[in-house]
């Protein structure tokens, strides 16, 4: 077993009856990587953890942890942990007793027990809390038991499934980080499942971006912020003005226009907002509508290339709705796509 593919997903294929959920699979994690599985709902990720938790059947392929072949070991003895959405835990004990309890299911006691609970609560911050019954807690709290609670089983990969999802924007913040320093303290192999590109970026050290049951792209959150492979990840991660490029042409729904210096071998290209070079260029535009976000200003500009989402610093004189205002698409600043869709 190398450390390179610690968790193995080799060709996973995992049904629900009929219905194909996930289809042909691979993906190789490292040991100690924080791996973050992002797509929309729908796409298999919660169903991806449950096949690598023993929580669902695999149809075909293999799992594969640490050198040893787990595609059909019983969930108990997976040493793997899952951390749902929601998180389940026991209302009616204390903090204390529900980090302990799946220790004292493997028949721990007496002072090992104490031992390795309360460092476990003391891992996520919790030590004043170790015995609060656990709906006298806030939610980003109930989510460090949660934490703490899988952590405390020493599992060999700890998944989460959307664990960010509950909580109000300053707890996520703040849950991200705490995730973030609790992975790098323990050096456990994680998973994270996200909606949210913003929470990938920032957490993963490499993320699996799915589609449809299968796997669009993989790569560092630079690589995949950047380097977008298709449309469906630039649209994902807040590229709004994607074309499709053929015969060094831009194809849009005004028809096919010319654009300098365009790449070779590239499906489509596409411009974030601020990559859209206002007040300079051969195209021009009307101010369809236009938004104040801090720092910079938004506007959609009607175009005969359709609708085009351009930014400017706020600093910049704002341009009113119904201003003509010329703009270019420069070839540099896109980002070129292999497949466009
Ligand atoms: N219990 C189930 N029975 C039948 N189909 C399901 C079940 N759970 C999920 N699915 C289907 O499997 C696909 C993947 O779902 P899921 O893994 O939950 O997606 P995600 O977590 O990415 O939102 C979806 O098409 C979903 O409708
Ligand atoms: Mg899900």
């Amino acid at each position: 077993m190398s450390d390179a593919s610690f968790l193995l997903l080799d060709g996973l294929t995992l049904a629900y009856g009929k219905t194909t959920a996930v289809e042909g699979l691979n993906l190789s994690i490292r040991r100690g990587e924080l791996v973050a599985l992002l797509g929309p709902s729908g796409c298999g990720k919660t169903t991806t953890m449950r096949a690598i938790a023993g929580l669902m059947p695999v149809k075909s392929g293999r799992i594969v942890l640490d050198g040893r072949d787990i595609t059909r070991t019983p969930a108990n003895r997976r040493e793997v942990g899952l951390v749902f959405q929601s998180y389940a835990l026991f209302p009616h004990l204390t903090v204390f007793e529900n980090v302990a309890f799946g220790l004292r299911l493997k028949g721990m006691s007496g002072k090992p027990l104490e031992d390795k609970v309360l460092a476990a609560i003391a891992s996520v911050g919790l030590s004043p809390f170790a015995n609060r019954k656990t709906p006298e807690l806030s939610g980003g709290q109930q989510q460090r038991v949660a934490l703490a609670r899988s952590m405390v089983m020493e599992p060999k990969v700890l998944m989460l499934d959307e664990p960010l999802s509950n909580l109000d924007a300053r707890l996520r913040l703040e849950m991200r980080t705490e995730l973030q320093r609790v992975q790098k303290e323990s050096g456990v192999t994680m998973i994270f499942v996200t909606h949210d590109q913003i929470e990938a970026l920032a957490l993963a050290d490499r993320i699996v971006v799915m589609r449809n049951g299968a796997i669009e792209q993989i790569g560092t959150p630079e690589d995949i912020y950047n380097r977008p492979e298709s449309a469906f990840v630039a649209d994902f991660v807040g590229f709004e003005n994607i074309f499709a490029l053929k015969d060094g042409q831009l194809v849009t729904p005004g028809g096919t226009v010319p654009i300098a210096d365009a790449p070779a071998d590239t499906a489509a290209l596409a411009w974030r907002p601020r990559a859209v070079a206002l007040g300079d260029g051969p195209f021009s535009g009307v101010v369809r509508s236009s938004s104040f976000a801090g720092s910079a200003r938004e506007y959609l500009l009607d175009t005969p290339l359709g609708p085009i989402k351009a930014e400017a610093d706020a600093a910049h004189p704002a341009h009113d709705l119904g201003d003509t205002v010329s703009f270019g698409l420069p070839a540099a600043t896109a980002a070129t796509l292999r497949r466009f869709g």
